[in-house]
């Protein structure tokens, strides 16, 4: 078999395809404005993505571009000014049990262990200690943690806390998995290497997801989609299907065609991100005169 063949063959992007129905997550004409003292800040701009069953998406773009406004009207914290969105057919107006959301900072709970940070959705629910403590187990092998059930986030490095972060929300079951910079605190090698294991798990789970990141290599090993954005106010630039081959490990981070899409990638966010330096340098300009 060719490597073309063999790449299209177990693209997840054909897998997801193949699953057709209704897409997981609908983001509609979506418009965010915020009132500021300075006047009306258009955040998010008429943006539009539907993510189906077991699709890993990811948005990339320069700072202060909308994505944690987008991120936050998904996981439905914050209002939507225009448009709608849509997670398994409900519209989204609060936050929802379908979406478990993952986000840049530390947001394990220290005071608990590894089971009890991962058995808490579950207590929420009201479930049983015996159940909870069980499915905590299944989420904690699932991450890679066992052995560690017993000891506290300040025992742990920074990859594996985020790791406690990722079981607890997965232990909520939800239809879409939503992350905000996760990994943007950990090094480069333990990031690719987490990538590993969030991508075992996706496959595993079937479980869709949205990545939101400004990291071009992480997007690239992760995803099956790549929405890029515009710098302020944040639109789609463009979507990139990334058609390496599942299953995905880091070692496809030395490829060539992985080097392809990077290079891509990186050729539409720079317009992007030097209008955004151009920006905050002027701004810095006008703060600086008397
Ligand atoms: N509550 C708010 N009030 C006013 N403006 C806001 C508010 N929240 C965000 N903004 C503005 O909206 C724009 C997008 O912010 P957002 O935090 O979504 O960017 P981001 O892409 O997540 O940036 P970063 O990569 O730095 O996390 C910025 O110009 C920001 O100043
Ligand atoms: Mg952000």
């Amino acid at each position: 078999m060719s490597t073309a063949t063999n790449l299209h063959q177990v693209s997840r992007k054909g897998a997801a395809a193949a699953t057709g129905g209704q897409p997981i997550l609908t983001v509609d004409h979506v418009v965010k404005s915020f009132e500021t003292p300075q006047g009306k800040v258009t955040a998010v701009d008429d943006m539009s993505l539907d993510v189906r069953q077991g699709e890993f998406v990811s948005v990339i773009g320069p700072s202060g571009c909308g994505k944690s406004t987008l991120f936050n009207m998904i996981g439905g914290l914050l209002s939507i000014t225009e448009g709608e969105i849509a997670v398994a057919g409900e519209r989204v107006n609060g936050p929802h049990p379908s979406i478990g959301m993952v986000f840049q900072e530390e947001s394990t709970f220290p005071w608990r262990t590894v089971e009890e940070n991962v058995a808490f959705p579950l207590e929420i629910q009201g479930v049983g200690k015996a159940e909870r403590l069980e499915r905590a187990q299944h989420f904690i092998k699932l991450v890679g943690l066992q052995g560690f059930e017993k000891r506290f986030p300040a025992e742990l490095s920074g990859g594996m806390r985020q790791r406690v972060a990722i079981a607890r929300t997965l232990a909520f079951q939800p239809k879409l998995l939503l992350m905000d910079e996760p990994f943007a605190a950990l090094d480069e090698q333990t990031r690719l290497l987490l990538g590993d294991k969030v991508t075992q798990i996706q496959q595993e789970l079937n479980q869709t997801v949205v990545l939101i990141t400004h990291n071009i290599t992480e997007a690239v090993q992760l995803s099956d989609r790549i929405l890029i954005m515009t710098y302020r106010p944040g639109r789609t630039k463009r979507i990139i299907d990334i058609d390496l081959p599942r299953p995905r490990t880091s070692e496809i981070v030395g490829s060539d065609a992985f080097g392809r899409y990077v290079a891509e990638i990186w050729n539409d966010l720079r317009e992007e991100a030097s209008q955004g330096m151009q920006d905050e340098e002027a701004l810095a300009q006008q703060r600086k005169r008397p």
